[in-house]
């Protein structure tokens, strides 16, 4: 059958369907796999070489003609295209939704506790995370034969043993007292490293907050006053807090901070040990000798510090109890805050 009378043909044929069935039937007829036109084009590679892109192209317009007639169809009698056409959009598709990211428990309770001692005239400074072994011990008053020296307690960068990875967030008093004179008042978040073996209360890396302020005049009250706000607006303003002695060579006096237990109000239960409290933080007032190696006259200066471990208060916070889930990067963990 030539071209011109399957023109004629399907002109005519097309006028008289009236269903979506018949319609697909003429589809069929013609544009499916054994379709009239797929026939047409199996009898081309046999025609004289010169008909053969003539031919070609004609069976391509036809067949660009029997879509648009169908198209014309679908659209007379109600039907929706079987293809979109270009540009439509499909609106009974499901949307791509984009997921909203989110901080970090640990990253939000570090700018929680920075706001607040910011919003109490504290300054927010770094240090790096690869300090001296002056800045970590030496010059904080740490004797050679303190236990935290040793190689099992931190660790040392291999062929330079004067660099470490820090094990406390304190070295950044040396540096930011080196670098400026008091009135000072600093805190500084970071990442601290130590060799422990990582189980539900210990990780080998873990975040703290360092603080301290020096002046003429700042006494341990000041200390309790900071303290206690911190602690407040941390936890709730029903919360009691304690000082208890303690030894750091960087402070004298020391003291641990504990503040009443959230779960049980202080009547005793398993997360505060029947003790009724909680310890929160190392503090004190800075030892002269701190002083004396950055520059500092102990007779004229005097001032306080303070180091928590976030882990700590996030877990006391949200009741989180293994220090693991921090790390592992669930998102049915971490979706929750
Ligand atoms: N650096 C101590 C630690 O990592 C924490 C600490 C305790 C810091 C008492 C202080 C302080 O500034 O006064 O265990």
């Amino acid at each position: 059958m030539d071209i011109e009378s399957l023109k004629t043909q399907i002109d005519s044929e097309i006028q008289n369907i009236s269903s979506a069935q018949s319609l697909e039937e003429l589809r069929l007829k013609y544009l499916g796999r054994k379709g009239l036109l797929a026939q047409l084009t199996t009898s081309i590679p046999s025609l004289p070489a010169e008909q053969r892109s003539v031919v070609g192209q004609q069976v391509n317009d036809l067949k660009n003609r029997i879509l648009s007639l169908i198209n014309e169809k679908q659209k007379s009698l109600g039907l929706q295209s079987a293809k979109p056409t270009p540009g439509m959009v499909d609106i009974s598709l499901p949307g791509i939704t984009q997921d909203l990211g989110r901080l970090h428990p640990l990253t939000q309770v570090m700018d929680e506790i920075c706001t607040i001692f910011q919003r109490l005239g504290f300054s927010v400074v770094e240090g790096p995370e690869i300090e001296t072994e002056y800045n970590n011990f030496t010059g904080l008053n740490i004797p050679l034969e303190h236990p935290s020296r040793e190689a099992f307690d931190t660790f040392y960068l291999k062929d330079q043993d004067k660099l470490l990875l820090r094990s406390h967030t304190s070295p950044v008093q040396i540096r930011a007292m080196q670098s400026a004179r008091p009135p000072l008042a600093v805190i500084v978040p970071g990442r601290v490293y130590r060799p422990d073996a990582v189980d539900a209360s210990h990780s080998f890396m873990f975040h703290q907050i360092e603080g301290f302020m020096v002046d003429e005049g700042i006494k341990f009250s000041d200390l309790k006053g900071v303290l206690e706000i911190f602690a407040k607006a941390v936890f709730g303003q029903e919360i009691k807090m304690r000082f208890r002695p303690h030894f750091f060579p960087f402070t004298e006096p020391s003291a641990e901070v504990d503040i009443s237990c959230i779960i049980c109000k202080g009547k005793g239960c398993s997360v505060c040990a029947r003790k009724g409290w909680l310890e929160i933080l190392g503090s004190g007032m800075i030892h002269p000798n701190v002083f004396k190696h950055v520059g500092y006259d102990p007779k004229k200066y005097t001032g306080f510090a303070f180091g928590l471990g976030i882990e700590r208060i996030a877990m006391l916070k949200y009741g989180i109890n293994d220090i693991r889930l921090f790390f592992e990067n669930d998102l049915r963990f971490l979706e929750q805050f």
